[in-house]
């Protein structure tokens, strides 16, 4: 149960993979608790985790299980500790997370590895600590340090948190005897032990942080409940101990139960599905350890920081000088500014830089065990580099393009390896976004989709698989919404109605603000390039299009949908665009009229669900998961909204079924309409 060192029992967290307080674990720690504590040859006590983990708190995949009440329960685990008549000190290696950061509150003493990440990420799944995070982190650590911990849930290193008063004491190695000789310390000093909740806030002070704290929420943070929650627990912690206890308990349960809770765990453990291949995919992947990328424009360079940020050697290959020196140039300001703003050591910065090898040679890319083609969106453009790509790249290289909607098959018929290729869909900026869409070619060798997607990984990206088709998963869902964000236009809304809308609704922003920042030429040019395919009898609405053909590109113009008198201020639109729109809605006779948010909400959500199940019937998505995935983190879904199919799937499906169909009379000829079985049943 426990091993001796000395007269100190050193207990260890064992439930791999990362000692989350399953029911099992809190039962042996009990247990083993009670034991050393009625041993009279026993002085203090030790909990250690192991590497990886102390605890990365409570077990997840336990809520709304009735194993999540065997007892003893998390917060009566913890009362026993802190009740313990003889010290108890945590050991923290690894990640103390969540109720894993909150069993080391609950101890006596606490001493942490330089490298341990200390953090409470209940946020991340829509709840507050339930466990006393919320009362007793500000009363060790004061309220400032307790409110960025649990309202940013990302974690803190121990050396970070060194001062903090969290801790006792951050060594760099040998945490075990640091530990013991802390429990004999506390022993030796003798009861009282130093505990949190003998600690008090000042009432006055903590009212005061909340109201202001309260006023500084952002409107997304006000659309997610635990946001207002957390202020409310962290209020309850100026007052009587157990009264705090319940109130936070009660707010965690509230929480627990909500469809915001619900929709982000289950965005949790959709992340981690989408990362692993479909049985029938699974093979052992390629060894990468040098990556070849051609064109450093803004997806190469992107590519290149993380490939390099991942400790990959990066040969960057360009068409000529110039444009490789302004590539390189992107990868070294980003450097410097890293530096600069104190986020990155000046000798790692320099280490990434040394393993980057710019070259206009082909040659070079013997050397690559992997290639990633990031030159023009052009059919041809592509051809002619994936056959220099085959005349210079070794056998046995897996040879990848970031095209974001040719086809991936016609790109690998220009070599003559095409099992070898594959489609790594990078998101913009590339070294940002975690999204990576790992694309599946008709020939693509299963061992080459596993290495996109343990590359995806090393980059600490979330790779997903899609099939290969126009727009692979996000970007077609995302045309169809889009779309269908047009017709709303002719049919009465303003831009300014359907952003609104969609952003009250959570998104990150609404598609006429995405389409103004990322330019309107994008879409025109790829347009103009579909026009001759076109089915004329299909609606299309040109108010894109004319909005280019007067100069009006976005934001780089100054105008677009909207005008900016400065950088990033949005305006309501001008009467041009009021006009050019009013016109759309004329030539198609539609009279105008107002549309509500919800109406809007619901319609440019409903194209999305029908969308998904397309793709879902066409085995482009695998998972219905893998779309929410892909949506959430690709295109500022509201994660607490869980994504399409989630959102489909809280929805009475009657209603739903009608109203797509409305939907699809809406939008005329050449609409297909889904069934929506493949989603919910
Ligand atoms: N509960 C249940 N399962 C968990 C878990 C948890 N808290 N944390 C991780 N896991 C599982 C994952 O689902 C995954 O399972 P799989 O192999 O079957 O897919 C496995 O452990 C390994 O996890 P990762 O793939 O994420 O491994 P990483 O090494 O990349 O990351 C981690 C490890 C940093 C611990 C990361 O998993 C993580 O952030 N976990 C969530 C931590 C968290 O949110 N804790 C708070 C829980 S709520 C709480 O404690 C309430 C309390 O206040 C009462
Ligand atoms: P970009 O225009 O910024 O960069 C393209 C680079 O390729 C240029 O530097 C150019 O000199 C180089 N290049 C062109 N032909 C070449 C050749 N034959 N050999 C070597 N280099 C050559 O374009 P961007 O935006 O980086 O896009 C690249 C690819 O990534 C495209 O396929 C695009 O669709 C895709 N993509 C773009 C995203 C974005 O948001 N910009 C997002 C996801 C994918």
């Amino acid at each position: 149960m426990y091993e001796l060192h000395g007269t100190i029992a050193v207990i260890t967290l064992n439930h791999p993979p990362v000692n989350s307080l399953g029911a099992a674990l809190r039962q042996h720690l009990a247990a083993a608790v009670r034991q050393a504590e009625s041993d009279p040859a026993i002085t203090g006590i030790v909990l250690v985790g192991h590497a990886k983990a102390f605890s990365a708190g409570a077990d997840v995949s336990e809520f709304g299980t009735p194993l999540q009440r065997v007892e003893p329960m998390i917060g009566q685990l913890l009362a026993q500790i802190e009740a313990c008549q003889k010290p108890v000190v945590a050991a923290l290696s690894g990640v103390a997370l969540g109720g894993g950061l909150e069993l080391a509150l609950a101890c006596h003493g606490r001493v942490a590895l330089e490298t341990a990440k200390l953090g409470l990420p209940e946020i991340n799944l829509g709840l507050i600590p339930g466990a006393g995070g919320t009362q007793r982190l500000p009363r060790l650590a004061g309220l400032a340090t307790a409110l960025t911990m649990i309202q940013s849930g990302a974690p803190q290193t121990g050396q970070q948190l060194a001062e903090s008063g969290l801790l006792d004491q951050v060594v760099a190695d040998d945490l075990l005897s640091a530990a013991l000789q802390r429990a004999a310390d506390l022993a030796s000093l003798g009861a009282p032990f130093p505990k949190a909740c003998d600690r008090s806030l000042d009432p006055e002070q903590v009212q005061q942080f909340v109201r202001e704290q309260a006023a500084k929420l952002t409107p997304r943070q006000r659309l997610q409940h635990a946001y207002a929650a957390q202020l409310e627990a962290l209020s309850a912690a100026a007052g009587d101990w157990q009264a705090g206890l319940r109130r936070e308990r009660e707010l965690f349960l509230q929480l627990q139960s909500s469809s915001q809770s619900q929709a982000l765990r289950y965005q949790f453990f959709a992340e981690r599905e989408a990362g692993k291949l479909p049985l029938a995919w699974q093979a052992e992947p390629r060894t990468v350890h040098t990556v070849a990328i051609i064109g450093a424009g803004t997806m190469g360079a992107g590519i290149a920081i993380c490939a390099l940020d991942a400790g990959l050697r990066v040969i960057l290959l360009e068409q000529d000088d110039a444009a490789l020196k302004r590539g390189q140039q992107r990868v070294t300001e980003h450097y410097q500014n890293r530096v600069q703003a104190g986020k990155m050591k000046a000798t790692m910065a320099a280490a990434a830089e040394a393993r980057l090898l710019p070259s206009t040679d082909w040659a070079q890319l013997a050397a690559a065990d992997l290639v990633i083609e990031a030159v023009f969106e052009d059919l041809a453009v592509k051809h002619e580099v994936f056959r220099k790509i085959d005349a210079h790249a070794r056998p046995g290289a897996v040879l990848a393009t970031n095209t974001s909607y040719l086809d991936v098959d016609a790109i690998a018929s220009a070599t003559q390896r095409p099992q070898d290729v594959l489609g790594l869909h990078f998101f913009s900026p590339a070294n940002v976004m975690k999204l990576l869409e790992v694309v599946r070619g008709r020939q693509t060798s299963a061992d080459v989709l596993a290495t996109g997607m343990a590359l995806g990984k090393k980059l600490r990206k979330l790779p997903v698989l899609t099939g290969n088709a126009f727009g692979f998963i996000g970007n077609r869902i995302y045309n169809a919404y889009r779309r269908q964000c047009e017709f709303m236009l002719e049919d009465g809304a303003w831009p300014e109605d359907v952003d609104g809308a969609l952003q009250a609704f959570g998104l990150a922003m609404g598609p006429f603000a995405v389409a103004d920042l990322s330019g309107l030429d994008i879409a025109w040019r790829m347009r103009k390039a579909q026009a001759a395919t076109r089915d004329p009898r299909e609606r299309y609405v040109a108010i894109l299009d004319q909005l280019c053909e007067q100069g009006r590109l976005g934001r780089k113009t100054g105008a677009g949908y909207y005008t900016y008198t400065e950088v990033r201020q949005v305006k309501t639109t001008d009467a041009t665009v009021r006009d050019l729109i009013t016109q759309a809605s004329a030539r198609r006779g539609i009279p105008r009229r107002a549309l509500t948010a919800p109406e809007i909400q619901r319609r440019a959500l409903l194209a999305m669900v029908n969308e998904a199940a397309l793709l879902l019937s066409e085995g482009v998505a695998s998972r219905a998961s893998d779309i929410d995935v892909v949506l959430v983190q690709g295109y500022g879904f509201p994660r607490w909204e869980g994504g399409p199919v989630f959102w489909a799937r809280q929805q009475d499906r009657a209603a739903l079924t009608q109203d797509l169909h409305t939907l699809a009379a809406q939008a005329g000829h050449g609409f297909v309409l889904a069934d929506l079985s493949v989603l919910l049943d």
